[in-house]
């Protein structure tokens, strides 16, 4: 048996350079846990030629092919992000034997059954906790703790971006700009942030979550997306002024027969709701099952160290199953095929802005359209905002089926009193 574990990082960003750290920090708390040293011999990276003092005495290099071909590397830990060529390394690393530790929920969300298909091919294992949550153990719950369940539905804030740029412009009052760049600089934000503020990061992470908990594969064009860009800073002032805060919510739900539910768009939350308190970089994520009931999993989810605690606890798992000659045993567990609910199906309270004309006989029109399509109100107000001759009305909706608001603002948008739909927000946990 070999007296150390050897490891080839793929990336050393704010990710990579987190693993190293924990690496050196606990590595004799690591040695005793595994049994024996865990060591990093290769980092590929796109640029050779940077200072990069942390990896001193490290070997550097720009060229997967060797990491593929040297027999002594025994995990890949892919932490360089997106699709190609992350997906390749990663499928390459595992035909040639190797067992793959990655934070990638791009490649997880549109070629899951590839890498799990090829890990298993080739009996390794194949590890991904910190692809959702950051450093909060999820993925190992939901597969090994939960799985005495019947999981029914799971919700969450699984994006560290824009929960921190939501806090920050609900508490203080901060620009959208600033703190978008705020959360770039403490290295929260993909390398592209369209994908944090647009939520294709959380229908990513939403993808992955619904297809462990509900045993289905769900691909990431099967999530219905909406982010964050569009929420204005009046939209946060009525959330206030009605007892709200607003969140990018993540939202899975097994409806039986009818198929599951994945979506991710902001929403209003009563304050009194758990998900209200959990604020800045941390994240969490609601899981309700048949036997637990509510579970509640609660962290940092973004950031270097406590990404990298979720990454080397995969390696910790990996290393152990080396030395315990168990590897390749639990891999892709969506052995059911479930079908997919198309949005206009689905079924939510609607907080909805109109700009409208101030004249008698408006807030009628509107209250008899919203009727006549089916869609029924729960409470109107109207105000004057700083807006001449004109008023806002801000209507919250009962539960409704999205077919219907969509048909009720199309006909809305055709009266000639209604100048324009400013907003248009999920509420979430509101009683019918
Ligand atoms: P990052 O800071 O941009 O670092 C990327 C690293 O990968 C850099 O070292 C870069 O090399 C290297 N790299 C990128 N493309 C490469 C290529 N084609 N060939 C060789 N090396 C390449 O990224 P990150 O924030 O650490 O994120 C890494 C992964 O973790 C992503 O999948 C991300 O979604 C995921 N993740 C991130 C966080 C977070 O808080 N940041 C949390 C959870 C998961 P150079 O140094 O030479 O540029
Ligand atoms: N950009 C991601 C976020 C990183 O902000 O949550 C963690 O996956």
């Amino acid at each position: 048996m070999k007296d150390t574990i050897q490891l080839a990082l793929l990336g050393v960003g704010t990710v990579g350079s987190g693993v190293v750290q924990v690496l050196k920090e606990n590595e004799r708390l690591l040695t005793e846990r595994i049994g024996r040293k865990v060591a990093i011999k290769t980092v590929l990276v796109r640029d050779a030629a940077k200072k990069r003092p942390l990896l001193e005495g490290i070997h550097v290099t720009t060229d997967f092919d060797t990491i593929a071909a040297d027999p002594d590397i025994d995990i890949v830990v892919e932490v360089m992000g997106g699709l190609h060529p992350a997906r390749e390394y990663m499928l390459r690393a595992l035909e040639a034997g190797k067992h793959v530790v990655t934070a990638n929920k791009d490649v997880l969300a549109e070629y899951g059954q590839d890498v799990f298909g090829c890990a298993e091919k080739y009996g390794v294992d194949f590890q991904f906790e910190a692809s959702v949550g950051g450093g909060i153990p999820i993925i190992a719950p939901l597969k090994h703790s939960l799985t005495a369940n019947r999981i029914t539905e799971i919700m969450g804030i699984v994006n560290g971006t824009t929960n921190y740029m939501l806090t920050k412009m609900m508490e203080e009052g901060c620009s959208y700009d600033t703190v978008l760049k705020e959360a770039q600089e403490k290295g929260y934000a993909e390398a592209d942030p369209t994908a944090d503020v647009e939520g294709l990061d959380a229908a990513r992470k939403a993808a992955i979550l619904a297809s462990i908990a509900f045993n289905t594969r769900v691909h990431f064009s099967d999530v219905s997306v909406e982010g964050i860009s569009k929420i204005t800073p009046a939209d946060i002032d009525y959330a206030k002024d009605l007892g709200y805060v607003i969140k990018l919510l993540a939202i899975g739900k097994d409806m039986g027969d009818s198929g599951i539910e994945v979506q991710v768009h902001p929403a209003f939350l009563p304050k009194s709701h758990p998900l209200s308190a959990v604020n800045g970089v941390y994240n969490a994520i609601f899981v309700r099952g048949n036997a637990i009931g509510e579970a509640m999993f609660y962290g940092q989810g973004a950031g270097s160290l406590p990404t990298a605690s979720a990454v080397v606890a995969d390696i910790v798992e990996v290393a152990r199953n080396i030395g315990n000659d168990n590897c390749g045993k639990l891999l892709c567990t969506c052995y059911e095929k479930k079908p997919i609910r198309p949005l206009d199906e689905v079924e939510s309270c609607y907080y909805i802005r109109l700009l409208v004309d101030d004249k008698p006989g408006v807030l009628g029109a509107i209250a008899t359209t919203f009727g006549k399509a089916g869609v029924s109100l729960k409470s109107v107000i109207q105000t004057r905002r700083n807006i001449a001759e004109h008023a806002e009305i801000v209507a919250i909706t009962h539960r409704v089926e999205h077919r219907l608001v969509r048909e009720s603002l199309e006909a809305l948008i055709g009266l000639p009193v209604v100048d324009e739909i400013r907003s248009v927000i999920r509420v979430e946990s509101e009683q019918a």
